[in-house]
């Protein structure tokens, strides 16, 4: 009821300025393929420079006159902004060019809006919403008191204003009661998963750059993975096995997006909790898009806002099969550890490469043990064998196991603590190389900036 919204097949006007004062400029494909995510067809571009945006109306008065004849000529009823808009410019925009102006964070909501599948997805992205439009509300609403004028006027303004911000404020209040339900549930899974002792893998990474492939080649789901920006809103947890490792779960999040709005990293940081709370993150790149490099960087940006910066990450460069130069292959570290894999979650090269690193990262952390298991513990020795984490075991003449295997430390406090079994520790198998001690992966920006060459494609 709230929330404008581009309508299925309308024509737009696209405005992309390049601010030539700010370092990061907007991608013009990817606001084409925003609009169209968002329902609207783009039918002309107004693109232009200028030093640093006009204050009133963010566009200069030449360039404003331009946009209107352009929209006059295509009949077109709305006009996007790759740009943020204050709220001020959103509506002198509107009333020079008579026609509803929606800005970036305004998109990116509404495709959000659009996406948002469980009820968990919905309600945050109402919250983002509703936060958006307060902002506005108010600001819009003292703007119309000071055009019209008129003290009676300015009364039943600010009553209306009142109003609508208390309806706003209950809406807010309940939403977040409800959000409130959802993540306690969330937060018993998660502790359930962590008395299972199953370490948590969580995939994050640019928008569109195949996250959701990724996740569905390495669990074998068959989840929609589809060419739109923010197609996976809700997260998802399924159990996948690694060598060596055995069972281990992976998250797919939200992906992530240049100037991802304020309001939406706040809505969704519970939702994000799930890539927090990981062991390790595999952050997914596109290998073949233009702008990855920049893409890396803003990634990094929304890990630090939601404090996942320090989590370990693997990163995977994903759609190799559109690089005739590029094979699957693990870039190591002077050490041998991974740092890059090179893969096509499409065609599935480099499958064995990814799930072999991921063993690696999180083998370091085990552990060879000897562990005696009564004969009536046969199930668990199954268990350990299916994972190959058993590397020697005899029988001895009362059928007890004495078994030689790789387990993390927590898994053997639980060994341990199960009845009959005994664990005796053998050898660390790599004591100083535990994953947590593991440094951040740093890119040198001299060399990240690199165009695309060949090998290494500007990612080392
Ligand atoms: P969001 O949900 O927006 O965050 O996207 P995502 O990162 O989950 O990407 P998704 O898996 O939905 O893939 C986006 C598009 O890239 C889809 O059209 C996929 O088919 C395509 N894609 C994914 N992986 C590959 C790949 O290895 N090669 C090629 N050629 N296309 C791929």
């Amino acid at each position: 009821m709230f929330f404008e919204r581009p309508d299925s097949g309308e024509s737009c006007v696209l405005v992309h300025i390049n601010i030539t004062a700010e370092k990061n400029q907007e991608d013009l494909t990817e606001f084409e393929e925003l609009a169209i995510s968002a329902g609207a067809e783009p039918v002309a571009l107004v693109s232009g420079s200028r030093e640093r945006p006009e204050s009133a109306t963010f566009l200069g008065s030449g360039k404003l006159e331009e946009l209107a004849r352009v929209r006059e000529s295509h009949g077109a009823g709305l006009v996007l902004f790759n740009h943020a808009l204050t709220p001020g410019q959103e509506r002198n925009l509107e009333r020079e060019l008579r026609c509803r102006v929606l800005d970036r964070t305004g998109l990116i909501l509404d495709i959000f809006a659009q996406r948002a599948r469980s009820h968990e997805g919905k309600l945050q992205v109402e919250l983002a919403q509703l936060r958006h439009l307060s902002t506005r509300l108010k600001r819009g609403w003292s703007h119309l008191d000071r055009q019209k004028g008129g003290i009676g006027l300015r009364g039943a303004g600010e009553k209306q204003l009142e109003l609508d911000q208390r309806m706003i404020g209950q809406r807010i209040k309940s939403i977040r009661k409800s959000l409130n339900r959802v993540h306690g549930r969330r937060e018993l899974g998660r502790n359930a998963r962590q008395r299972a002792e199953l370490p948590t893998i969580s995939l994050a990474g640019y928008t569109n750059s195949g996250k959701t492939s990724l996740f569905n080649r390495l669990t074998g789901a068959s989840d929609y993975a589809a060419d739109q920006l923010f197609a996976t809103l809700d997260p998802r947890l399924r159990r996948i096995s690694l060598p060596a490792v055995g069972a281990a779960i992976l998250a797919d999040t939200v992906g992530f997006i240049s100037h991802l709005p304020h309001q939406l990293v706040e809505a969704f940081k519970a939702t994000l909790e799930e890539t927090v709370a990981a062991q390790l993150l595999i952050h997914v790149v596109d290998a073949a898009g233009a702008r990855r490099v920049e893409h890396i960087e803003q990634v990094r940006e929304v890990l630090a806002e939601i404090g996942a910066e320090d989590i370990p990450q693997l990163v995977v460069c994903n759609k190799i099969d559109l690089c005739p130069e590029l094979g699957p292959r693990i870039d190591r570290d002077a050490n041998g550890r991974p740092l890059r894999v090179w893969m096509s979650a499409l065609t599935g090269a480099g499958e064995e490469e990814l799930r072999t690193a991921l063993g690696e990262w999180l083998g370091y952390d085990l552990r060879r043990e000897s562990l005696v298991l009564p004969p009536r513990q046969a199930g668990l020795r199954s268990r350990l064998l299916a994972r190959g984490c058993i590397e020697s075991e005899a029988v001895d003449e009362r059928g007890n196991f004495h078994i030689t295997a790789r387990l993390s430390p927590a898994e053997s406090r639980r060994i341990a603590s199960l009845e009959g079994c005994r664990v005796r520790p053998r050898k660390t198998m790599a004591a100083d190389t535990t994953v947590s001690a593991w440094p951040k992966i740093r890119y040198n920006s001299a060399l990240e900036r690199k165009p695309c060459n060949g090998d290494s494609h500007g990612l080392e």
